[in-house]
């Protein structure tokens, strides 16, 4: 069987490239190796043993190319980021997909034969497609109470006073957030907007056409390989980048943030199911740890695993487009007989031990940050300092 990655020289597609060669796949990897993901080049990490090829998912031909020969595909490149270069979403990530079906039917029909053609295509979407997601008014004088609401986008206004929570429009008392489950979407930025046009392209075009799709809906996903460098990274990598250098992590918000951090072994795993499991085609699965945890509670214990005595910051400042909070339920995935293994005690460990091989890069870090202040994505409440 062969196996075609995309992005296979990123963080997720590199352990499913490990993975599939394990499990006896050929391997083809194609990867632009985007300058803001590897600034230094195609990383140590692709393994020889993998056919590599470099070029943009945005190329048909490329694509075309790709394509040849392959049994089942992992669409994993993407552009990820917070910057305002909307239309770059759309085609990294959704004509990429679009373009994956269109050649297969074009290579089925072409009379290479349903037999030899792609059997699976497995692509990778966000919790981003939550957005805000729903919420629910425990006030027992509302008349709302108990009921779900599609949260609105947070204003500005709202973040600029420092009002974090979702208020009930009918009572005006903060809101409590129901776990994302696969039916709902409400996606707020260009990435979750993409992402979604990815999933829907994926499993309805595949349906139409017989070509068995899933999509995944990872919640943040963690481990060795997270890129070092891009602005749109994880916040273990900058939270460590500070703790190390015996700075405060610094939290948006006021750190209340819900969050599932997903170890990767488990995203890998994932991946693996749905690829064996015929009840997975032409669905949408969240991949999740199945645990919530608040942000500020998530430095306090990277903190002392580090063995750091350093309590973090709370500034005020926030982030346009962040959710408030995102916490998935992995039930339906459960049910293919996936479940999570790894917690964050394994996640620290993980990243800290591959962190350790990989010098200081603090330098990137603050040159992320400054560029991403300087573009307006991070910004401070009013009345804070700093
Ligand atoms: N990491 C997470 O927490 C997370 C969460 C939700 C969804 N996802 C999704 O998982 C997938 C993998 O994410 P990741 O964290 O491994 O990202 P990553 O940036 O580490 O890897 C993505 C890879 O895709 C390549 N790439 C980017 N644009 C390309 C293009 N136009 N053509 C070819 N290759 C291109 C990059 O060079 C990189 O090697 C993405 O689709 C992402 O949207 C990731």
């Amino acid at each position: 069987m062969k196996a075609l990655v995309t992005g296979g020289a990123g963080f997720i597609g590199s352990h499913l490239v490990d993975r599939l060669l394990r499990e006896g796949y050929d391997v083809r990897i194609l990867d632009n190796l985007e300058p803001r993901v590897h600034p230094r080049g195609k990383p140590s990490w692709v393994p020889g043993e993998a056919e590599f090829v470099r070029g943009d998912v945005r190329d048909l031909e490329v694509m075309r190319r790709a394509l040849d020969g392959i049994q089942v595909v992992f669409h994993e490149a993407a552009y990820q980021d917070y910057m305002p270069d909307f239309s770059k979403f759309f085609h990294v990530n959704s004509v990429s997909t679009a373009a994956i079906l269109e050649l297969i039917l074009e290579r089925t029909r072409s009379g290479a034969g349903i037999g030899a053609g792609v059997e699976k295509v497995v692509v990778a979407s966000s919790q981003a497609v939550y957005g805000e997601g729903q919420y629910c008014c425990r006030n027992l004088d509302c008349p709302r109470h108990g009921q779900p609401t599609a949260a609105p986008g947070r204003s500005e206004e709202q973040l600029r006073r420092g009002v974090w929570d979702l208020i009930c429009a009918a009572c005006g008392r903060p809101m409590t957030n129901l776990p994302l489950r696969e039916a709902y979407h409400n996606p707020r930025n260009a990435y979750a907007i993409s992402k979604l046009a990815q999933e829907l392209a994926a499993v309805h075009l595949g349906q139409l056409h017989g070509i068995p799709t899933v999509a995944l809906r990872y919640s943040i996903v963690q481990g060795p390989r997270q890129s070092l460098y891009n602005q749109y990274s994880g916040v273990c990598r900058i939270f460590c980048m500070r703790l190390l250098n015996d700075q405060p992590p610094i939290i948006y918000e006021d750190g209340l943030q819900k969050r599932d951090y997903t170890h990767i072994k488990d995203v890998v795993e994932a991946n693996m199911t749905v690829l064996k499991e015929v009840r997975a085609d032409y669905r949408v699965f969240n991949v999740g740890s199945g645990r919530e945890i608040t942000v500020r509670d998530y430095a306090v214990k990277l903190a002392e695993k580090m063995g750091k005595a350093i309590t973090p910051m709370i500034p005020g400042s926030y982030r346009v487009g962040d959710n408030r909070h995102s916490v998935s339920d992995v039930s339906r995935l459960r049910e293919l007989g996936w479940q999570p293994a790894f917690g964050l005690d394994r996640i620290f460990d993980d990243y800290l031990s591959w962190l350790d091989t990989q010098g200081n890069p603090a330098t990137y870090l603050q040159q992320a940050e400054a560029a991403m202040r300087a573009q307006g994505v991070i910004r401070q409440v009013e009345n804070s300092q700093g």
